[in-house]
């Protein structure tokens, strides 16, 4: 199957870049096709809301790093958002990307892709990541997308922290058995 992760923290060797570091490997010993992109160190501008797109109708006015996501967005079975949680949503730099959806917001809704969140937190409370993943869900419900599993690494606010957890092995046979 085609792979598309899609990161959304800026340290490059952070808490949730191991998530993804370690899903990828399960994932391409079970034999898939692997495209990762790192938002935060793409040139990914935000949606204007200009509607030149017309949800699919013509391409995006912007002329950036969406243009090398787009095709593997659209050709993936399984599209993966790995997010440090940031006031409680995901990141701005995935948001971003999530909102240029946009541009191409008809062919990818039901699509029938199939869909998973991974996220990293500093706090641990039963109620921490409730508001990313009704949103998570919401997302989905209305791309009509289907949820493949969601990993909430909470309370590893530091790389330090979550090497001491079993998140990152929870990682990796998530992408070994998808
Ligand atoms: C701007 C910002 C907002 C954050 N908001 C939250 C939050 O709402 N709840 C929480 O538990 N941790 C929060 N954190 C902590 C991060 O989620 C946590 O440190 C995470 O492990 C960082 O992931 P990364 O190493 O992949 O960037 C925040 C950190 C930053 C920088």
């Amino acid at each position: 199957m085609k792979i598309t992760v899609i990161t959304g923290s800026p340290h490059k060797n952070g808490t949730s870049a191991l998530l993804a570091d370690r899903f990828i490997e399960g994932a391409k010993e079970a034999g898939h096709n692997l495209f990762r992109f790192n938002s935060a160190f793409e040139q990914v501008k935000p949606c204007l809301g200009c509607d030149h797109c017309g949800l699919g109708r013509n391409k995006c006015i912007h002329n950036d790093s969406m243009n090398k996501l787009n095709p593997k967005l659209l050709e993936a079975d399984i599209v993966v958002f790995v997010t440090p949680l940031y006031y409680f949503g995901m990141s701005a730099q995935i948001k971003a990307v999530i909102d240029r959806f946009y541009a191409n917001n008809y062919r990818l809704m039901g699509s029938g892709k199939k869909a998973l969140l991974m996220a990293t937190s500093y706090d641990d409370n039963d109620w921490t990541m409730s508001d990313l993943v009704s949103h998570y869900k919401t997302i989905l419900k209305y791309l009509n997308w289907k949820d493949a599993g969601i990993l909430l690494a909470v309370g590893c606010g530091t790389r330090n922290d979550i090497e001491h957890t079993d998140y990152p092995a929870k990682a990796y046979q998530m992408g070994k058995k998808i």
